[in-house]
């Protein structure tokens, strides 16, 4: 990430097919965001590699797929009819509404925290020290209002008969109505996991950093259901299993740190964020929520069904204990779109911006370059034999330099040039995004070549 600003990204995005403003044409839609040809093989990479490294090499983990809309008794028991609210605050004067929170913590530059303040302390706060409209610079606010989080739509049978149906704000509930039914169908014994990667939506009002806050969004969620008395252990081992999981998919250590949250939900026994350097500073990122057997409970409450777990070789009768690893995809992908930004000066005095994914995350894997157009037809060849193995893209306009520097703009890590000698010996020039060397190599030992340097492990 060097020299990397918010401005430079979402640039980038828009002109290389990445991420365009949603419903553009009718002039947008606030904090909605399309992603492009490119930015779907990305973020398609993203979530493979999380449901790689977190579901398909863990015996204990199961995937789910469940549905966005929910019984709304879903939305009691979690609590989320009452509580899931934001203090707003209005600017009298140019009429954008703002979180109390985000407006305390941007003026006192991250150094005040009102993560445990109430509504009346936030207002104090920022009274007393005049918070300025972040946006017309006025200060001229209404008091507090509790923001309706949760968006609501509904199923009409005949008309005027309409019931209240919620788009799900977050999918891990998707995961604890599922808890019997997955213990059952696959035999599985506590501890073991349920996961599943979905769309949540959420009436974010504060404008959101591009991707990093918007009104939907997908999740990837995990829920550890163990003993009570396991909850501490399993819950240190997912906060270290998900900072590994970022450094492995290229995140320098430097630009990660875990923030342990200073108040706790009444049920919860810990919980911790991992925050990324993003462009306009600290964030959240993910967390991971030691939760007890709180979750459980409530749907057991609400339901009137047993959620308890019979332990096959002791015979006890318990609820377990729920430990959570939550993290926003889009977010990930924000986090990996500026992780993977580089601007290099090149010997030749020429400047490229080259985004350093991971080989895995990289939305293709090899460019497909003919070095002259009359020798297309073997480099079409070529690309229509790799594309069968693995995404790669064929580019035949402009000069070659230019054609590197589109390549390395959206990440491929290999650019294999064609050239008349390839005619007369089948080989191939075989170009590092990175480094930028050359090596020139048979094209029957293209295939094994890349395979080998983009796997995710
Ligand atoms: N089930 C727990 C839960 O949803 P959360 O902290 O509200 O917890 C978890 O959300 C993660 O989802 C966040 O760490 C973030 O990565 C992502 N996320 C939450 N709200 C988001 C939003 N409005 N836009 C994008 N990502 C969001």
């Amino acid at each position: 990430m060097s020299n990397v600003t918010m401005d430079k990204i979402v640039n980038l995005c828009k002109q290389r097919g990445i991420i365009f403003q949603g419903s553009e044409i009718y002039g947008g839609m606030g904090n909605t965001w399309d992603y492009g040809p490119v930015g779907v093989e990305i973020k398609n990479n993203i979530k493979r590699a999380w449901w790689k490294r977190f579901v398909q090499e863990d015996p204990n983990t199961y995937g789910v797929d469940a549905a966005i809309l929910m019984n709304p008794r879903v939305w009691d028991a979690s609590g989320h009819t009452q509580n899931f609210s934001d203090p707003k605050m209005d600017c009298k004067s140019c009429k954008q509404r703002f979180r109390a929170d985000n407006l305390i913590e941007d003026h006192s530059k991250g150094k005040v925290s009102a993560e445990a303040m109430t509504n009346e302390q936030m207002e104090e706060y920022i009274n007393e020290n005049k918070v300025k409209c972040p946006h017309c610079g006025n200060f001229n606010w209404t008091n507090i209002r509790q923001f309706k989080l949760m968006f609501e739509t509904s199923r009409g049978t005949l008309d005027g008969e309409k019931d209240v149906v919620y788009l799900r704000p977050e999918t891990c509930q998707g995961e604890y109505v599922n808890f019997l039914n997955v213990q059952r169908s696959m035999r599985a014994k506590v501890p073991f996991a349920i996961a599943q990667i979905g769309k949540s939506f959420r009436n974010e009002i504060t404008p959101g950093n591009f991707i990093f806050r918007t009104i939907e969004f997908e999740q990837m969620e995990l829920q550890m259901f163990c003993k009570e008395g396991d909850g501490f252990n399993i819950y240190d081992s997912y906060k270290e299993r998900a900072r590994q999981f970022l450094l492995d998919i290229n995140f320098s250590e430097d630009h990660l740190k875990f923030h342990d949250h200073d108040k706790l939900a009444f049920y919860a026994k810990a919980a911790c964020d991992i925050f990324y350097l993003f462009p306009m500073g600290w964030s959240e990122l993910n967390g991971i929520h030691h939760r007890s057997t709180h979750d459980l409970s409530r749907h057991q409450e609400f339901s009137g069904k047993s959620m308890a777990y019979l332990d096959p070789v002791t015979n006890e009768k318990y609820i377990p204990t729920v430990i959570e690893y939550s993290i926003g995809a889009d977010r990930l992908m924000l986090a990996v779109l500026t992780e993977a930004y580089h601007e290099e000066t090149l010997e030749n005095g020429e400047s490229r911006v080259v985004m350093k994914f991971h080989p895995a995350i990289a939305p293709y894997k090899v460019a497909v370059l003919p070095l002259q157009k009359n020798i297309n037809e073997k480099a079409i060849e070529l690309y229509q034999k790799l594309c069968k193995k693995f995404p790669c893209i064929y580019d035949e306009a402009g000069s070659i330099g230019k054609r590197y520097r589109r390549q390395d703009e959206i990440g491929v890590p290999f650019s294999v040039t064609i050239d008349f000698d390839t005619l007369e010996d089948n080989t191939v020039t075989v170009r590092d995004r990175d480094t930028m060397e050359q090596i020139r190599i048979h094209v029957d030992e293209l295939e094994k070549y890349i395979e080998e340097r983009i796997q995710f492990n």
